[in-house]
């Protein structure tokens, strides 16, 4: 890859990719060319990326001509039909959606754990789901050092995760609702404002959610743990754009409270925000637009043995998405010196 790369973000209008572009400036990722695509909808709009306006084009099967580097989040059909086209086209795609995580052929990455499997890939590499990430932030460094066996979690999890529409329906509701109106709905199947649903992604026969299993299945290739067990209960909440994450995490050796925050403490990525006698701890609201993720409550699990509980929450359209698709890129960069 050229040191200067083409680079081109596919869904560029998208919640996701505007924090790709946004991600791209802050971090000054050395992108020669900068490329937006999106559906025939966005066509001409125009988006600022450092001091220039560019032009939203339409994707089509020749939109990868030139381009070094795609950064996917158009949705998991969009991924399926066009990366494979892009990195034919000798062009490397970081895809932000499900549709190639689980592939062999294709490595699962976050930078802090395991961004030595980026040596293997193919042209396609998979960008995790949004609350695995943020949980494995904390639970990662805690395996390292104790070994997990399994976790039991709930997850709290922002509107931006489905996307800039489902951002747009929680703002709209609340004016209905605080002024009395009827709440209409479009994306969620009730209403997301003054709610909480217990509902994320399709369901599967064994009662759990396409979302809830990503934890286990995208756990256990990223921390290259196949015995990792996750039983999880995903939650969409009327909140923003952070994901946050109530975690019990049994291990294979005893751990004590003061040993874990020590392991927190020194986490790549993740800040320890923990002193509930202050009522400090870490907040979706706060944690919105940071790159690091928090971890608080760190307590030990009174219904298990070598157990721990934390809450974690992060930023999901950041380390959730568009930062960890950034941090993949800059690896890609560092491994094509
Ligand atoms: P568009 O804005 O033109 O619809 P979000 O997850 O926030 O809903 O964003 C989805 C992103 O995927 C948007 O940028 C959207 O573009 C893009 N997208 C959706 N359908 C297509 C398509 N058929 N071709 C290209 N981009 C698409």
């Amino acid at each position: 890859m050229n040191r200067k790369p083409h680079v081109a973000v596919v869904g560029a209008t998208g919640a996701v990719g505007i924090e790709m572009i946004k991600t791209l400036e802050k971090r000054n990722f050395p992108a020669g060319k900068l490329t937006l695509l999106a559906s025939a909808r966005s066509t001409g709009k125009r988006l600022e990326f450092r001091d220039e306006v560019i032009a939203v084009k339409e994707l089509t099967k020749d939109s990868f001509e030139g381009v070094e580097l795609a950064l996917f989040s158009a949705g998991g059909a969009i991924s399926r039909e066009y990366a494979p086209l892009a990195a034919r086209a000798g062009c490397v795609v970081v895809d932000n959606s499900s549709a190639f995580r689980m592939d062999d052929q294709v490595p699962l990455v976050i930078p802090e754990i395991n961004a030595t499997d980026l040596k293997e890939h193919r042209g396609i590499i998979a960008n995790p789901n949004c609350t695995t990430a943020i949980t494995l932030m904390g639970l990662y460094p805690l395996h390292r050092a104790f070994g997990c066996k399994r976790i039991f979690a709930s997850s709290y999890q922002a509107v931006s995760g489905t996307g800039a529409k489902a951002i747009a329906e929680l703002q709209r509701q609340v004016a209905q609702a605080v002024k009395g109106e009827p709440v209409t709905r479009q994306v969620y199947p009730h209403q997301i404002a003054f709610n909480v649903l217990p509902h994320v992604d399709s369901f599967l026969p064994s009662g759990y959610t396409k979302e809830e299993m990503k934890m286990e299945n995208e756990g256990r290739k990223i921390m290259h743990h196949p015995a990792f067990r996750a039983s999880v209960t995903c939650v969409r909440v009327p909140v923003y754009r952070a994901h946050s994450v109530a975690v019990s995490a049994e291990f294979d050796k005893p751990v004590t409270v003061e040993a874990a925050l020590a392991v927190l403490r020194q986490a790549p990525g993740l800040d320890v925000i923990d002193n509930p006698a202050k009522c400090e701890y870490p907040l979706p609201l706060y944690q919105a637009e940071k790159d690091n993720c928090a971890v608080g409550r760190v307590r030990k699990d009174c219904a298990m043995d070598n157990g721990l509980c934390f809450w974690v929450s992060g930023d999901q359209l950041l380390k959730g998405a568009a930062l960890n698709a950034v941090q993949i890129a800059e690896e890609l960069l560092l491994m094509a010196r």
